[in-house]
């Protein structure tokens, strides 16, 4: 239902492909209107079609799958260093994580700023929230204001590489605990980014082995969002994590293969029912932007596939597969998944953090 004042945004780092994907999944939200762009200075003072429109070849940049967003197209695009905040009551914040580290502390004086980039994301009292995964975690919030002196916060959404892993351990670690996991990713192109993001000779006919600082990044913030908030901090769950996370040629969507040691002993159709069962709560279900189904799984042993599962509940849902007995690891089960990126790892994601803040007081 459409909110009678509606929760004015800004979105930094507008021009890139997260800040492309939160205006799509921005347009005609019922909660909020998109009422300021920003980017760097190269992008400052044009309109936002200017902005995305390649000067030299005279090609519109867009990215989304969606059609450009026309009701943007003219807006300006402001300098992010020196961008007005007074009338903003949020800001979605969708650059690299060297300059958050310096313009997003400069917003959360005033304003919540909800991040994509990981300069806070392991602060001691900066969450990593996932609705229906972590939403308590939120809690923290107020600690970090009154600590920081801020009138506004920072909260950061988790690695795309990270949501789909720590959506899909949640019910697991929950019915039958964890001792251990070990993923190794293979990551869609459109994770790196488009400045300058992958070069297309470099990935094709090709897998690369390493992303720089990633697999550290998904051990850290996995036990992080699965741990327990305790006082004014969250105590990390205690499970190991070990990743390998490689680039592949594909467009959109990560695939993640998953070995998981459980506590108790359990059978692959015990893990399939936790997963099928498991939905956050029947409140957060109820955000614009949850999924009906936040994990669905697949019996087709030929599933889940980027191209066909990444556009589950338009990117929302984790899809999962081949769940089977893993008999290397004590208790050991073994299983597939694919997360949308953009959708659920960056801007819709991110829409739908803001709108459990909304909805708990957090941002008005
Ligand atoms: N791509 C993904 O799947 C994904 C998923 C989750 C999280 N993330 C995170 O989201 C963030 C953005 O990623 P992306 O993939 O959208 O990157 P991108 O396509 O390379 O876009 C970068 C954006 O940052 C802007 N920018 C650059 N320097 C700036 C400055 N000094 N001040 C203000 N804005 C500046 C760029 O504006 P100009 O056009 O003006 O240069 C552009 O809008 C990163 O932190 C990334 O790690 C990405």
């Amino acid at each position: 239902m459409r909110r009678e004042t509606m929760v004015k945004a800004a979105i930094v780092g507008a021009t890139g492909i997260v800040g492309q994907q939160f205006l799509v999944a921005l347009k005609d939200h019922p909660w909020i209107e998109i009422a300021a762009l920003a980017a760097s200075e190269r992008s400052a003072g044009r309109s936002y079609k200017e902005a995305i429109t390649d000067a030299s070849s005279g090609a519109l940049r867009w990215f989304c799958e969606e059609p450009p967003v026309e009701e943007v197209m003219e807006m300006p695009v402001q300098n992010a260093i020196e961008m007005d905040i007074s009338p903003i009551d949020i800001v979605f914040s969708a650059i690299e994580s060297d300059q958050a580290k310096i313009l997003e502390p400069k917003f959360a004086v005033a304003k919540p700023v909800i991040s994509t980039a990981s300069a806070f994301r392991y602060d001691d009292n900066v969450p990593i929230l996932i609705p229906g995964i972590n939403s308590e975690h939120a809690k923290l919030l107020e600690v970090q204001r009154k600590s920081r002196g801020w009138k506004g916060f920072i909260t950061p959404i988790p690695n795309c590489t990270t949501t789909g892993l720590a959506i899909t351990l949640k019910p697991i670690y929950e019915a039958f605990g964890l001792n251990a996991v070990i993923m190794t990713s293979m990551q869609a192109m459109s994770g790196a980014g488009r400045s300058p993001g992958v070069l297309g000779l470099d990935i094709l006919d090709n897998v690369i082995p390493f992303i720089s600082g990633e697999e550290e990044k998904v051990q850290r913030e996995t036990q992080k969002i699965l741990g327990n908030l305790e006082g004014n901090s969250i105590r990390p769950a205690r499970f190991d994590v070990s990743c390998t996370c490689t680039r592949v040629n594909v467009r959109e969507g990560h695939t993640e293969s998953v070995f998981v040691s459980t506590q108790k002993a359990c059978e692959i159709d015990d893990v399939a029912s936790a997963m099928r069962e498991y939905s956050g709560s029947a409140d957060e279900a109820d955000l614009p932007s949850a999924p009906k189904h936040i994990i669905i799984v697949l019996e087709d042993p030929f599933r889940p596939q980027p191209r066909l599962d990444r556009d589950a509940e338009d990117g929302m849902a984790t899809v999962v597969g081949r769940i089977r007995k893993d008999d290397v690891l004590k208790n050991g089960i073994k299983y597939l998944l694919v997360s949308h990126n953009t959708k659920m790892g960056a801007a819709k994601g991110a829409a739908l953090v803001a709108e459990l803040l909304i909805r708990d007081g957090y941002i008005s």
